[in-house]
């Protein structure tokens, strides 16, 4: 592994590469990232950063994102077939049904979403800003898409709005039950419960705190309790070790794993720099139209 590891940083030195890489990839991944993070951080560090190449250690839509936020640069993907389903989980026309039906409309796009749907949005979310800039808006009725689970947790919180919801989800966190996480609760009683917004509502309904990956991590690190009930990928225990090493961390079920996430490996890394490929690319058109929520995304969650 040393010597994978030294590969890829004089590949990244030769080819003036960055890594990015997102809470849910392999420890070893996030160990040899420039930059590790959840997808809003992620996002930013993508626009403002200056080397030619980025490899996005992520799914596809994260190093989509990274692309379309620079045009300029080489984005590279690890891992062409690490496709987040639900980024898959809404189609366009019913975005111009929903278009069509109410003239006040704004079609609020979770970053989990691939281009051509970003390019039909106004604005987009992650899971640490949705809240901020759905309230921000000036439309009352939303259409919040994909993530329905998301989009409840946005409409419980946003009651002024009419918030519109998508029946897309994540079939990692909507694996965790409210019993699993009672029955942990249970084995390991004093411990709080740190529930990721794409959990299902009975789940989020006895969390002590919701979260995206890294206000979860900063939760747990900043909090007085010593031991905490994970409702999210297990990826996160990477950088939960690291800034809270002497609390103690449980997970509920077999499926907290996010295969696609999973597929990402540090042979991958080093080969799509060696191989220049495969890179993430965004058609012109599609581009330009998908480039407008993301930075309004950015200007409104500052
Ligand atoms: P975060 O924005 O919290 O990092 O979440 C990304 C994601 O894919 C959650 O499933
Ligand atoms: Fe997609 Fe869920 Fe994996 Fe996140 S954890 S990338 S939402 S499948």
């Amino acid at each position: 592994m040393e010597k994978l590891v030294g590969e890829i940083k004089e590949l990244c030195k030769e080819k003036d590469a960055v890594i990015l890489a997102h809470y849910y990839v392999d420890g070893a991944l996030q160990e040899i990232a420039d930059y590790v993070g959840d997808s809003y951080y992620l996002a930013k560090v993508a626009k403002k950063n200056t080397h030619k190449t980025i490899v996005f250690c992520g799914v596809t839509f994260m190093g989509e994102s990274a692309s379309i936020l620079n045009p300029d640069k080489t984005v590279l993907v690890p891992a062409m077939d690490a496709v987040c389903p639900m980024a898959l989980m809404v189609d366009p026309d019913t975005i111009a049904q929903m278009r069509a039906k109410y003239d006040d409309l704004a079609v609020v796009c979770y970053i989990n979403s691939m281009a051509d749907i970003k390019a039909l949005s106004d604005v987009c979310v992650t899971s640490s800003n949705a809240l901020k800039i759905v309230k921000s808006l000036p439309n009352k009725n939303i259409f919040f898409i994909p993530d329905g689970n998301l989009g409840r947790f946005v409409k419980e919180t946003v009651t002024d709005k009419n918030v519109i919801l998508n029946p897309g989800y994540c079939h990692v966190h909507t694996s965790i039950t409210a019993e699993m996480v009672e029955k942990a609760l249970e084995e390991h009683p004093d411990s709080e419960i740190l529930v990721h917004p794409e959990c299902k509502q009975d789940v989020c309904d006895i969390a002590d705190y919701i979260g995206s990956t890294k206000e979860i991590i900063e939760h747990a690190r900043d909090s007085k309790y010593k031991s905490f009930i994970i409702c999210t990928e297990t990826g996160v225990l990477h950088e939960l070790q690291k800034v809270a090493p002497d609390k103690e961390f449980y997970f509920v079920g077999a499926k907290q794993v996010c295969p696609n996430m999973k597929k990402l490996t540090l042979e991958k890394v080093r080969d799509c720099l060696l191989n220049n490929g495969p890179v993430t690319k965004v058609p012109d058109e599609v581009r330009e139209k998908a480039l407008k929520p993301l930075d309004r995304m950015l200007e409104l969650a500052m």
